[in-house]
């Protein structure tokens, strides 16, 4: 008894900060005057809700479609993170449309419906990406605010760097001078030690190169091995909802209404420039249960995800209009971008047979009862043991060779040298989604394409709220991704062929690894990444931000309003003008921050016109 309280309280600061969380949208305080309303709680929502309330006087709603997750052990033990993905209670169980580029194959397409929003289930990798990202970024929209040196600042804020709950010295694991120490959320090296460990370092400094090993991807170039930075701190996950929206709930003037889908931006008005203002929203519990209506004094901010987000502008009028006609929905704000340039992290497995059953902690999880057990009540007593690791310790950033032959073809779609084209993950073990056989044990590699040129959409396939939107990411859909993943696949055969994985792994494992594959065919290889490639869950761009003006195909402004409407912004992944070479959360974390700043500023980077 005395554990759960205390898993309560870490979770957030009281019991008695939950006066203004609400479930039911009747209980709303009714003549509340709201100056905000955020709509989402992921990283972009939670982040500029918790900071937009630090000032006392602002009244601030954030509607949040999903449960709270309170208490949820699934969520936070870090290692149970493989039974949180899609068909959980906590996901939306979105289903992609059949993908050309993997022999047709349709996948469960995971988001996170749970207050924290994907940051509640994901696998916590903590990527800031690279350098050329923000700086393309910032000439994209020709705002230098956006650049990695502009952005620097704002680690201190998002970021606390915590030690491992093993305790030990993490001297060459991290670099501490690099991030920030007082930030909101914490973040880690490997809590514990995984059997992967001594090989994984072992063949990155027996094989460089690609490789080679470097103490911290986070310093704006990530290219090589390092140990991974999760966001868990003292062994339990921290996500948006508990490291931005937890200490925020004690404050009176931040309401949180949960279990409360909005179904509709609705337009109270036209600007002195003549553009509608969008500062109303509709919203309902499910698709019979009563609508209910509340306006924002000064801005709605949508942070409802790079799926959601387009949905719920195009249900309000803001999109193409063809498209939106062909559904019955009068076009307000023709926006032919909005749910456009989809971009997302294709991801090929490679799985190895390994000689230790000890070695693979996942199956073992899966497969041994006593050993789950035991690793659960350790988590629960102590916080401490495997539970409090991520999936994984390590990652590599890569880039093709400069002299690979696709690029005769095809310029190089990177942001600059410090952007990887492919990342590389090793894993102890399988995981239940992926399939675990009946016998054998296993280490699962994975590759991923981070650059992709392919793009897809986001479509309505009805002007119904509670209908699904047509999700098609379009992965491995172009020649520059095929042979990226050839390029990957054939660089993990080499580092899986260092000595130092000599009598830790077998081979690769019949059906789920390249046995058999011909590495000198580019067919055969094509073959193997087309049948074994999913989704690293990272959709972005579908509400793309550029420059101030017309024309360049972007949904919103460098200060994150959306185009030709007053009163309506968007913080979230939608607003990446392509998908960054790296895991997104935390610059989406750090990107809302500098958002926050800028409303409360009243920043116009583009003349009224
Ligand atoms: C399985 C998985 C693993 C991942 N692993 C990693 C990782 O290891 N590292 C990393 O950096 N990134 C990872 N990601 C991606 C990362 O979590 C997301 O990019 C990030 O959370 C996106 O933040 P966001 O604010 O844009 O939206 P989201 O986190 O998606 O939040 C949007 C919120 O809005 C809510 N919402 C949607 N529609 C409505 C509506 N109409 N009304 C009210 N609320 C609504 C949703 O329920 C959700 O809570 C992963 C994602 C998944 C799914
Ligand atoms: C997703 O599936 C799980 C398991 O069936 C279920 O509990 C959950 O409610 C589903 N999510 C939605 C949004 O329907
Ligand atoms: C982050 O770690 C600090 C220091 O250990 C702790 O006080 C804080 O509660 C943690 N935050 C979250 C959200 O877990
Ligand atoms: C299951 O786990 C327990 C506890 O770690 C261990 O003693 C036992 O040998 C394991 N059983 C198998 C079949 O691996
Ligand atoms: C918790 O830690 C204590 C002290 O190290 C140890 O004696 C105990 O066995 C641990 N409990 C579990 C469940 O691992
Ligand atoms: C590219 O260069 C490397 C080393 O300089 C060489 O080993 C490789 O064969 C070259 N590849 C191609 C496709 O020319
Ligand atoms: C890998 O394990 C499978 C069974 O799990 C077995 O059929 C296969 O022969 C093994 N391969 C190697 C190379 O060890
Ligand atoms: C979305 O993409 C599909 C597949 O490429 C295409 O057929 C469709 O026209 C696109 N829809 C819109 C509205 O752009």
């Amino acid at each position: 008894m005395a554990i759960l309280l205390t898993v309560a309280a870490l979770t957030f600061a009281a019991t008695s900060t939950w006066a203004t969380l609400f479930t039911d949208p009747a209980l709303l305080p009714n003549g509340k005057a709201y100056d905000y309303i955020v709509i989402g709680s992921g990283p972009g929502g939670s982040t500029v809700a918790a900071r937009l309330s630090e000032d006392p006087s602002t009244n601030v709603l954030l509607i949040e479609a999903g449960p709270t997750g309170k208490d949820a052990q699934q969520i936070q033990v870090p290692a149970l993170v493989p039974d949180i993905q899609s068909g959980s209670p906590y996901d939306w169980n979105y289903t992609i449309v059949p993908q050309p580029g993997l022999n047709s194959r349709a996948l469960p397409y995971s988001r996170g419906k749970v207050l924290g929003g994907c940051s509640a289930i994901n696998w916590m990798f903590w990527v800031r990406c690279p350098q050329d990202d923000y700086d393309k970024i910032a000439d994209i929209t020709g705002d230098e605010g956006w650049s990695w040196t502009s952005m620097l600042p704002f680690w201190q804020k998002v970021e606390r760097l915590v030690p491992p709950v093993d305790g030990r010295d993490t001297t060459g694991e991290v670099d501490p001078t690099i991030h920030g120490t007082q930030g909101a959320v914490n973040i880690t090296v490997p809590n514990v030690r995984f059997p992967t460990d001594e090989p994984v370092i072992g063949a990155a400094m027996e094989v460089g190169g690609d490789f080679q090993f470097i103490e911290d991807y986070n310093t704006g170039n990530p290219l090589g091995l390092a140990w991974l930075q999760g966001s868990t701190g003292n062994g339990i996950r921290n996500d948006a909802a508990t490291a931005y929206l937890g200490p925020a709930l004690s404050r009176p003037n931040l309401d949180v209404l949960a279990e409360t889908q909005v179904t509709k931006l609705i337009q109270t008005g036209i600007s002195l420039e003549g553009k509608p203002a969008f500062r109303g929203v509709e919203f309902a519990q499910s698709s019979s249960s009563p609508r209910y209506f509340r306006n924002a004094n000064r801005e709605v901010i949508v942070s409802t995800g790079a799926i959601n987000t387009p949905q719920l502008l195009m249900l309000s009028g803001i999109g193409p209009s063809s498209h939106l006609a062909s559904l019955g929905i009068l076009t307000i704000v023709d926006l032919p971008d909005v749910g456009q340039h989809l971009a997302d992290h294709p991801v090929i497995t490679l799985v190895y047979n390994v000689s230790e059953p000890r070695d693979d902690v996942f199956t073992n999880l899966n497969r041994n009862e006593t050993y789950a057990d035991e690793a659960l009540r350790e988590w629960e007593t102590n916080r401490s043991g495997i539970m409090t690791n991520a999936a994984n310790s390590q990652l590599a950033f890569f880039r093709l060779p400069a002299n690979d032959s696709i690029f005769e073809t095809v310029p190089d779609p990177s942001s600059g040298p410090t952007a990887p084209h492919l990342e590389f993950i090793p894993l102890p073990g399988l995981f239940p989604f992926l399939g675990i056989p009946p016998t054998g044990y296993y280490l699962l590699t994975a590759v991923v394409v981070e650059t992709p040129t392919s793009r897809g959409n986001i479509t309505l396939s009805s002007a119904d709220p509670f209908t699904y939107p047509i999700i098609n990411p379009n992965l491995l859909g172009s020649p520059f991704d095929m042979a990226a993943a050839r390029y990957a696949i054939r660089a993990t055969d080499r580092y899986m062929s260092a000595s130092a994985w000599d009598g830790f792994t077998t081979g690769p494992t019949p059906g789920l690894g390249i046995t058999g594959v011909d590495l000198s065919s580019d067919a055969e290889v094509d073959a193997y990444a087309r049948e074994h490639a999913l989704t690293l869950w990272h959709p972005t761009s579908t509400a793309r931000m550029g420059a101030c003006g017309g024309g360049d195909g972007s949904v919103v402004d460098p200060d994150l309003r959306v185009k030709g409407v007053e009163g309506l912004r968007v913080v979230d992944a939608s607003v990446f003008p392509f998908v960054p070479a790296g895991h997104p959360q935390a610059m989406i974390y750090a990107f809302a921050e500098r958002a926050a700043e800028l409303i409360q500023s009243g920043h116009r980077a583009c003349e009224l016109l």
